[in-house]
């Protein structure tokens, strides 16, 4: 992970800029953070374990100059603990040549040991000291005091995933970066040029952007950018517009920004349903460039993603398969790859991914298509690694996610699976006309109804309050109830570092009831009375079940369900939807009663102890 930023302009201040778009790249990791300026044939640099803000501290107590061209670095640790002297920039060669780096090095230690044997000196225990080391070496040697050139060959040598930004005191009016395996975007401006991990690094001062592929190099100056291949040869980035503005990345009122994103999600989910079908109701996903005849002989599906998107996934599988009627796995990418899945041609595999940046389901991505299988990407982040390197992609229009758990992105993730799978349907004539347009038409009031349940948030903020001290939650939830039982679990985890599980509801018979004793809190979430099979019912007894054994019992159940109100401590009310809708809205309590817990127990929402969003390393 780690965030990246690079500056070079002729007007503002490089640090203060590097500075404010670490301060929106945090997310990435926030471990450490440093920044390095160049001043005339030097470069001066701070670094600090901690915040941005211990890094601005930093820098108040030993200023820099005002300079025209900076990088900048924030961290989430891989090689080498959070420590001052791990911290990014590495400045070698009599602090003439600093680099920031993101990913990770894999033959970092060959390196090392070469270099080594040619009489360099480490300080750090990291791959980004050796990256810098041989960066310098080559500098020094074979590129004759070429920068651009000493970076294509460094690059060359490099196994593994990185970008990696450099500077030299020698040509203070440019910075030279390459990117393999992670991700790195240009600003361009008028008169300045910004380099980013995303475009929130940036999207204060400029909103065009460059996409740049892997096995690219850039050079950068206040006046343009020049970008080629590692081998030298003349190459091109894609530029694009960003399409938010810097408010979208900003808290606006909120207490955090997880706070802001629950209450987006009405915005977000229209937002992501826009332009996706005719005033007939028929599905026109342009963008999925695939042919339908390929989608028309798929005979299986597979799911992949890690998290937050895996449990988005496991909801869709629920209506990929009743709507479709083509058997669907879900399977966490991570894992996908190493047990040798059986994959052709005619599987159809769904990459889900807020970031577009996680390396297992980037890795996943490949390995699949090498088994000859067609990629559907459903991603968040315009350009990023995964959209790219798949046959074809269906964005998800949440805007920027920048708290690190993820809840706007999860909700459109599902609603975005929902459209793929409606267009499956329509391509293969599972369903009529007429019943997609239904369908749709469900659709299309989840941002109302999202917003009645987002108008009582106050009630789940106060539960959040009340239960903050308890020792662990459960979670119970049966067929599209399972997977929001397990997001509400991982929520909890993950922003209140409180002891949390889900559970099928179906399954608490068979060992997790022992769990229950008195006072234990027991989140239910009900499936709507008209729902199939009759789950209502099932679920109403798991709910007497626990609490006959002493559960507290947080019952979200639809408006007009009356039978719960006898069982349940509390009832958190949802409104009535079809059942495979009703996640799109269980989910919200859920997000809401994590996040009013993590704020009661005194601890930072958005960036919580040991994760990052966007994890780039296997
Ligand atoms: C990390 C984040 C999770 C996220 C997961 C997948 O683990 O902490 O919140 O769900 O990555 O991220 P992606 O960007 O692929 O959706």
């Amino acid at each position: 992970m780690c965030g990246i930023v690079g500056y070079v302009g002729n007007e503002r201040d490089a640090k203060k800029v590097i500075i404010e778009g670490l301060r929106r790249l945090e997310y990435r990791g926030y471990d450490s953070a440093g920044v390095a300026v160049a001043q005339q044939s030097a470069i001066e640099y701070r670094k600090k374990a901690g915040k941005v803000a211990d890094l601005e501290a930093a820098i108040e107590a030993a200023p820099l100059d005002k300079s025209a061209l900076g990088i900048g670095h924030t961290r989430w640790a891989t090689h080498g603990g959070p420590s001052d002297v791990n911290a990014h920039p590495h400045v070698v060669g009599d602090d003439k040549l600093a680099v920031v780096h993101n990913g990770i090095i894999e033959n970092f230690s060959t390196l090392r040991a070469e270099l080594e044997a040619k009489g360099y000196n480490f300080v750090s225990e990291t791959d980004t000291e050796v990256a810098g080391t041989l960066l310098l070496e080559v500098y020094n040697t074979e590129a004759e005091g070429d920068l651009t050139r000493a970076m294509q060959l460094t690059a060359q040598r490099l196994e593994g995933a990185f970008t990696l930004l450099a500077i030299h005191a020698d040509h203070p009016d440019r910075i030279v970066a390459a990117r393999w395996n992670s991700p790195l975007v240009i600003g361009a401006g008028e008169g300045e040029n910004f380099l980013s991990s995303d475009v929130s690094g940036f999207i204060e001062f400029t909103r065009d952007a460059v996409e740049l592929d892997n096995g690219q190099i850039v050079t950068l100056t206040a006046d343009g950018y020049e970008v080629t291949t590692f081998d030298g040869e003349a190459a091109e980035g894609k530029p694009f517009r960003v399409e938010w503005d810097v408010t979208a990345a900003e808290k606006g009122g909120f207490n955090s920004f997880m706070e802001k994103e629950i209450f987006d999600q009405p915005a977000a989910v229209r937002d992501t349903l826009y332009g996706r079908f005719n005033e007939e109701g028929a599905l026109t996903l342009d963008e999925l460039r695939i042919d339908e005849a390929l989608l028309r002989s798929v005979n299986k599906i597979i799911i992949v993603a890690c998290g937050t998107a895996a449990y988005a996934g496991q909801v869709a599988r629920y209506a990929i398969e009743h709507w479709c009627r083509i058997p669907t796995e879900v399977e966490l990418a991570h894992e996908f790859r190493y047990r040798d899945p059986i994959v052709d041609q005619q599987t159809l595999v769904v990459a889900v991914s807020q970031s577009g940046e996680t390396m297992d389901t980037l890795m996943a991505v490949r390995h699949a298509r090498e088994q000859g299988a067609k990629v559907i990407a459903i991603c968040n982040t315009v350009g990023a690694s995964i959209p790219r390197e798949a046959d074809a992609v269906l964005y998800t229009y949440a805007g920027p996610e920048i708290a690190v758990a993820s809840t706007k992105a999860f909700i459109s993730q599902i609603v975005a699976a929902y459209l793929l799978a409606l267009y499956l349907a329509q391509v293969r004539g599972n369903k009529f006309a007429d019943e997609i347009r239904g369908i749709i038409a469900e659709l299309q009031e989840m941002p109302d109804k999202l917003q009645t349940l987002l108008d009582n948030a106050d009630e789940i903020k106060q539960l959040g309050q009340d239960l903050a001290n308890s020792k662990s939650v459960l979670f119970l939830g049966r067929h599209v109830g399972f997977p929001v039982a397990l997001e509400g679990a991982l929520k909890l985890k993950e922003v209140a570092y409180l002891h949390s599980e889900g559970f099928a509801a179906g399954e608490l018979k068979h060992g997790p009831i022992a769990l229950v004793e008195e006072g234990q809190p027991v989140f239910v979430i009900v499936p709507s009375k008209g729902s199939r099979h009759n789950l209502h019912a099932k679920v109403f007894s798991n709910i007497q079940e626990v609490r006959a054994r002493g559960a507290v019992t947080i019952v979200i159940a639809e408006e007009g369900d009356e039978d719960v109100v006898e069982f349940a401590n509390h009832v958190i009310r949802i409104p009535e939807s079809a059942g495979l809708m009703q996640p799109i809205l269980s989910t919200v309590p859920l997000q809401l009663f994590a996040c009013s817990v993590a704020e009661a127990r005194g601890l930072n929402v958005d960036q919580p102890r040991n994760l990052a969003k966007s994890v780039t390393v296997e």
